[in-house]
């Protein structure tokens, strides 16, 4: 256990931020023991994995940071079609999506370079390039911070949703994630909807892609226009993209011809947020060491010394000006500690 723990490494946004308790728990036995003793039941806890999509807006944060670091892949189960992997909630994303594509398993290339670990991506069931962890999806094993219980939830159980899980709603704060296990395919079938995977492998005069390949595009599609944040603190999109009724996107299509949205749900469009806070004038704006990225206008920026406060400000005035100019509410999708 460690009083007045330093965040600054385990936040993307690179506040500097302390806790005033921590531990680290590379298994689940220092799980249940922490569960047992007087500051856990005392104080508010935070479970953080590699805290890149995390906003704290205090530079303390009064209560135990719960940082997971266990460690572990293994195959669970193996037919000619496909296998089961199950990976530990303390295993880098990249890095296991890295080993998956190198063993030929397919599956999880489009969610490639995603920073952060393995136990938080199912908690806002991270998407990227047309794939979204649900589609890869087994099951999941949490421990139950009330009862001291293991649970294994199916992907029903998890109520997944864009950017969303039980884990994000109902039951926040409440599990920790330890392991999840992906079906994973031996006879990959490439997602190849999202037109610039198409256009990068064209670039790289790629005409019969594998699972490398994909990978090596969507990486290289991340690297041009969304900033690493060991250069360039940042949390990626800060907002989601906002699904509004057809009729509304109509009436906005009429007034603003070149306006982006996808079709979602039936009756429903998926706004390009990044289109709507450019165009509301934000794209490439600082205050102080607070900014909008310059080349994705979805990704706030610290540029430095800004605070949490400061980082939350800025997004609070694109909200209001997004409402204003085109009538639409968008939400934040980083988590505000
Ligand atoms: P943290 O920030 O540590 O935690 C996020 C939330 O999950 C917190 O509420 C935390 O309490 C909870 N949590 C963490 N671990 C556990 C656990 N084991 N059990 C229960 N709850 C837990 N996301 C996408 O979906 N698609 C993208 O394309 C994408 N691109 C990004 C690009 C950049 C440059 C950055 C900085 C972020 C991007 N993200 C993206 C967001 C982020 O990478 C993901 O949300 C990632 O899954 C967060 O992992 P983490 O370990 O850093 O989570
Ligand atoms: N756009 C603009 N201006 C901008 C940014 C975007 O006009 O400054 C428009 C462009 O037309 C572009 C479209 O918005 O074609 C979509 O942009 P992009 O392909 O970059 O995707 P996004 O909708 O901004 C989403 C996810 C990302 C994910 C990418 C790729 C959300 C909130 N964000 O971004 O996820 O990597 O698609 O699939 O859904 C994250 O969650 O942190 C994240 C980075």
């Amino acid at each position: 256990m460690y009083r007045n723990y330093p965040l600054n490494h385990s936040n993307t946004f690179g506040l500097d931020v302390m806790a005033a308790w921590a531990v680290k728990i590379p298994d689940l036995k220092d799980l249940e023991k922490i569960t047992k003793e007087r500051v856990f039941m005392e104080e508010k806890h935070l479970i953080l994995g590699g805290g890149s999509n995390c906003l704290f807006l205090d530079d303390y944060f009064e209560g135990l940071a719960i940082l997971i670091e266990n460690k572990g892949i293994s195959i669970t189960n193996e037919t000619d079609e496909s296998v089961a992997v199950s990976v530990a909630a303390g295993e880098d994303w990249a890095g296991f999506v890295e080993k998956m594509v190198n063993s030929g398993y397919g599956g999880l290339e489009n969610l490639s370079l995603i920073p952060g670990k393995v136990g938080a991506a199912p908690m806002q069931n991270i998407g990227a390039y047309g794939v979204e962890l649900k589609d890869v999806f087994n099951s999941l094993q949490a421990f139950d911070l009330e009862t001291g219980d293991l649970v294994d939830f199916n992907k029903e159980a998890c109520d997944f949703g864009y950017r969303s899980s039980i884990f994000k709603t109902t039951l926040r704060n409440r599990f920790v994630i330890l392991s999840v296990e992906f079906l994973l395919n031996k006879r990959p079938v490439l997602n190849l909807g999202y037109g610039s995977i198409k256009q990068e492998l064209e670039r790289m005069g790629v005409d019969k892609p594998g699972i490398i390949e994909v990978s090596q595009a969507v990486i290289n599609i991340r690297k041009s226009k969304l900033p690493d944040p060991a250069e360039l603190g940042n949390a990626g999109s800060f907002f989601k993209n906002p699904v509004v009724h057809n009729l509304v996107f109509n009436d906005l299509k009429s007034e603003y011809p070149d306006i982006v949205g996808y079709p979602d749900h039936e009756g429903a469009t998926k706004l390009a947020a990044g289109w709507l806070i450019e165009k509301a004038g934000w794209k490439g704006y600082r205050s102080g060491d607070a900014g909008v990225h310059h080349k994705q206008a979805l990704v706030l920026v610290n540029y430095g010394k800004a605070t949490g406060r400061d980082i939350y400000g800025l997004a609070m005035q694109i909200q209001h000006s997004v409402k204003e100019k085109f009538g639409v509410h968008i939400e934040p999708e980083v988590n505000l500690i």
